[in-house]
């Protein structure tokens, strides 16, 4: 089977037409304990479900049935989201895959022709291995085709039996299953091939007399066999397709197969992970040739990274675009743009709606939000930057804040071309700055300031001389403060009476003692 190519998840191995596909998604999924239902546990930048989906899809059924149970509510609306062609089938009581089965052809009595039918908690599932399925029950002339796998541990998985010839004659759960069939490594996978009469008509007498007292839908092929219809048993290329999820740590080991998986098709397209156990990279991301991926980098949702940008150390980027030759380190971003040849980082934190333009910077310590930077301009230090336009070739000084939120709306601020915004100023949404304005550190810019102004908004300072050598005698201060030539003696108390600044001094400060 061939590896998944970044941004998607199918292989080119031409589709094959089944009439239906039934994803089986009604189980409660017990061993997961968790409230949230099986089939909706994440990995790879999917739920399980969707990951079957996407497998399935390339298929081009022209009918998806999905059979919801326990949680039902969530995966309904999940589905609506994720496939909303599907269709939702309500199974009110899990008794079991055959059943369920069963529910889901009774919502398509018309249907006719091969129906693919998967369970919901196999997300390694492979566009390539379904095709295969599909194509080997037809050539084969088949009527119950199922997919197979040889493992290592087939513990907890239904056997394939099999007579001396190889032809497949039964599937036994292993709580069902002798000790020599316990023995036996090729399992099912849970993903099936059949035509939809004849598995309306087997599944309609499915026992139940099995450990579970369930109806299982593996026991539909022993009868057909017995009937002498054609069936077969086709083994997957790779068996690690076929690997279901029922507990937390089949979860994190399939995480981790997915992973391994996308890294490497970045890799053979040319982008450089540095350290393929830190770096995590949803099935959904695009990366280019000549980008490189540092160690604790994770790329989720609909990010794309261009070609030759650096991403890491440290990184989690969600949903957004990285463009050629950009660089963020060790960075938090989410829904932001990152021009080419702009840089973020160390330790910014750039919010939705963030579009930094070409060769725009912004520095360490920054957090952004609803924000457009030029091209080239910069917000290099310790800053809050939030619904704002900035123009070109802008400097943004350290511990800047844009004072966007009055406790009721936010309120835009938009800085001109070419502008230098003072150190540690306070801009007071809404306000503008011309092209070419300063703003002197320190200031609270309340009024807007014309093009080329320099706008000062801060009390004049004062010096009180001597006051340390009069109000801390003996202190390391007032002798540093003599030894640099301060007048006095720095070691005896100043017993001169208070001077006309100390007492002007604002109340509360230290002026006043
Ligand atoms: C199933 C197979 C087993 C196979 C394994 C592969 C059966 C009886 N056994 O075991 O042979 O090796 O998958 O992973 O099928 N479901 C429903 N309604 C129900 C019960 C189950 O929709 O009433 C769905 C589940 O959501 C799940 C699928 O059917 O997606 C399989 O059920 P699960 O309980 O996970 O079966 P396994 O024990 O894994
Ligand atoms: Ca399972």
């Amino acid at each position: 089977m061939s590896q998944p190519q970044p941004g998607t998840d199918h292989t080119d191995a031409p589709p094959a037409a089944v009439a239906a596909v039934v994803v089986l998604a009604a189980g409660q999924g017990t061993r997961m304990r968790s409230a949230t239902p099986k089939v909706l546990h994440a990995l790879g930048g999917r739920s399980m479900l969707g990951h079957v989906l996407a497998a399935a899809a390339p298929l081009g059924a022209g009918t998806t049935v999905v059979v919801v149970g326990a949680g039902r509510e969530a995966v309904v609306e999940h589905l609506s989201a994720v496939a909303p062609a599907a269709r939702p089938v309500v199974q009110e009581e899990q008794r079991g895959s055959g059943h369920a089965a069963q529910v889901a052809l009774d919502a398509v009595p018309d249907l006719e022709g091969p129906v693919l039918v998967c369970n919901g908690d196999s997300p390694l599932l492979t566009a390539g291995t379904l095709a295969a399925l599909v194509a080997a029950h037809s050539e084969a002339g088949s009527v119950f085709t199922v997919l197979t796998a040889e493992v290592d541990d087939p513990t907890g998985l239904g056997r394939i039996i099999r007579d001396e010839a190889g032809r497949p004659r039964a599937i036994v759960e292993e709580r069902d299953a002798t000790d020599e069939q316990r023995a036996i490594r090729e399992v099912n996978a849970g993903v099936y091939v059949a035509n939809a009469g004849t598995l309306r008509r087997v599944l309609a007498g499915l026992p139940t007399e099995n450990a579970q007292g369930e109806q299982y839908l593996t026991d539909a092929l022993a009868p057909l066999v017995h009937g002498g219809a054609p069936v077969a048993a086709v083994r997957a290329e790779d068996p690690v397709d076929v690997l279901g999820c029922n507990d937390r740590r089949e979860l994190a080991a399939r995480r981790r197969v997915l992973n391994d998986r996308v890294l490497d098709a970045l890799m053979v397209a040319g982008v450089t992970v540095v350290d393929p156990a830190t770096t995590w990279v949803d099935v959904t991301v695009t990366v280019g040739a000549d980008a490189v991926l540092q160690p604790g980098t994770q790329l989720l949702g609909t990010t794309r990274v261009a070609g030759g940008a650096v991403v890491g150390p440290d990184t989690t980027l969600t949903d957004c675009e990285v463009g050629e030759g950009a660089s963020v380190v060790r960075s938090h971003c989410s829904r932001a743009v990152v021009g080419p040849a702009a840089t973020v980082g160390p330790f910014s934190y750039l919010r939705p709606g963030t579009r930094l333009a070409r060769g725009a910077k912004v520095g360490g310590f920054v957090e952004t939000k609803n924000v457009e930077v030029g091209e080239d301009s910069k917000i290099p230090h310790l800053s809050y930057v939030g619904d704002a336009t900035i123009g070109t070739g802008s400097n943004v000084g350290a511990a800047t804040v844009f004072v966007n939120y009055d406790g009721v709306a936010k309120h835009r601020t938009t800085i001109g071309d070419h502008v230098r915004i003072g150190s540690d100023t306070m801009l007071v949404a809404p306000v503008t700055v011309g092209d070419g304005a300063y703003t002197a550190a320190g200031s609270v810019i309340t009024d807007d300031v014309p093009p080329g102004a320099m706008a000062v908004a801060r009390a004049k300072q004062r010096n009180v001389a001597g006051w340390v050598r009069r109000r801390r005698p003996g202190s390391a201060a007032a002798q540093a403060a003599a030894a640099a030539g301060d007048a006095g003696t720095a070691n005896a108390a100043d017993t001169r009476p208070r001077t006309d600044e100390s007492r002007s001094a604002a109340p509360g400060t230290d002026l006043d003692q």
